[in-house]
């Protein structure tokens, strides 16, 4: 080989020595880099701000316990952000939350940090003095006193309006994990909501009572419970409650039929009968029935007694109404709604120390998993008509009056 020769391997050598050496020097940077990253994530004091928005559902005490104690663990504080955003807004309403101040509210239904159903910092609605109503786009504001006040991250417990307006703070930069809580059960990629279990019991056990007095009576009953646009507690109550008919928004009722089964019950010598109607319920090519249209939402309710008065008038037999209304939304959660808001309060903490930020914890068989809280307020869940529990409503002999 001649000089230039070497002189060429040479260079070659010192290329391949020089690329070498780098990847064994990343390598080892790399993996320094992410061992004192791994280290400070675990050492790291959180600052958590939690809060929940629209109506109250039971269990969310327990969500609340759920957080404060998995962060307490941590060694993370946690600050609870009174009446919605509004405590953002108005940062006076914020309060610290410490083991002590949730020690004994797994069991208690409503909220220790009260509920704001209005109050949507994108869409803010404000009175003027001269009676006049505006409506302005506040979120900057509660993004600025989210970072002022030194938040690492927000827990937002909602419902689907709840979560689409944590999923516009997620993309305005707040790192938010979202909890599923409603009592409509209403929303996709969980198999369940908190608080619909609670209010299915209590539906059911109101109609077990009902069943006394409408026999005694030979009356027809009919039990209007809430649900919005969706018939899941009407469905599950209904079938629990023994009603012979169940009326939900996803199957429009053709009220002929509901009377012609009524008067069936009558010539096999049932003389009374239990027809449970999910509030969003609506007759073949009619509308929903609604008690006021507020800025932004429909107030649902009135169905019930529409139904009672046209079963009354069709079958001439008498006919009471009952709206279950708020009792639904009220007292002790069951077991099972603890223990789900339990799982999905210390499970809020964990997804935050792994930084699952933009998701919602769900429910899916029998674990808690995360899911885009996009993906969760994409769809609402309504109840699929050819489901296992629609079948098993027919198989009993139960009407849905199509
Ligand atoms: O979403 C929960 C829910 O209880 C619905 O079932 C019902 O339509 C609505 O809230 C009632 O809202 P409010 O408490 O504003 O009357």
């Amino acid at each position: 080989m001649n000089w230039q020769g070497w002189v060429f391997m040479l260079i070659v050598w010192c290329f391949v020595g020089a690329i070498f050496f780098y990847s064994f020097y990343r390598i080892i940077f790399d993996e320094r880099v992410g061992l004192q990253n791994e280290k400070e994530a675990e050492d790291r004091e959180w600052k958590i701000a939690v809060k929940h928005g629209g109506g109250d559902a039971p269990g969310l005490n327990a969500v609340i316990r759920g957080i404060v104690l998995a962060a307490h663990q941590k060694g993370w504080e946690v600050y609870g952000i009174k009446y919605g955003y509004t405590g953002l807004i108005d940062t006076k309403q914020i309060i610290r939350l410490t083991p002590e101040s949730v020690w004994d509210i797994t069991n208690i239904g409503g909220t220790i940090l009260g509920s704001a159903i209005r109050g949507n910092p994108f869409n803010y609605i404000e009175r003027r003095p001269d009676g006049s109503i505006v409506e302005t786009d506040i979120s900057d504001i509660v993004v600025s006193n989210f970072k002022t006040l030194g938040f690492d991250a927000l827990v937002a417990i909602g419902g689907d309006g709840s979560l689409t307006i944590a999923n516009k703070f997620f993309k305005k930069g707040i790192p938010v994990i979202g909890i599923p809580k409603t009592i409509d059960n209403d929303i996709s990629s969980t198999d369940v909501t908190f608080g619909f279990d609670t209010a299915v019991n209590t539906a059911t056990e109101a109609i077990d009572k009902i069943h006394t007095t409408a026999k005694s009576h030979d009356r027809v009953m009919v039990v209007e419970v809430m649900g919005r646009y969706v018939g899941w507690i009407a469905l599950y109550s209904g079938i629990s409650g023994s009603a012979d008919v169940i009326l939900i928004p996803e199957i429009p009722f053709d009220i002929e039929r509901v009377c012609k089964k009524i008067k069936q019950l009558a010539l096999i010598g049932k003389d009374y009968a239990i027809v449970v109607v999910a509030e969003g319920a609506k007759p073949l090519g009619g509308d929903l029935t609604f008690i006021e249209k507020s800025p932004g939402e429909i107030r649902l309710g009135g169905v019930g007694k529409k139904v009672a008065d046209e079963i009354e008038l069709r079958t001439g037999k008498e006919t009471r109404v009952i709206v279950l209304g708020h009792l639904q939304r009220g007292g002790a959660p069951t077991t099972f709604d603890r223990l789900l808001c339990l799982r999905f309060g210390t499970a809020a903490v964990r997804f935050i120390e792994e930084g699952l930020f933009g998701t919602m914890v769900s429910l899916r068989a029998t674990e808690i998993c995360p899911v885009p809280i996009e993906e969760a307020i994409g769809q609402m869940k309504a109840v699929p008509k050819d489901c296992d529990i629609i079948l098993t409503a027919k198989s009993l002999g139960i009407s849905f009056g199509d």
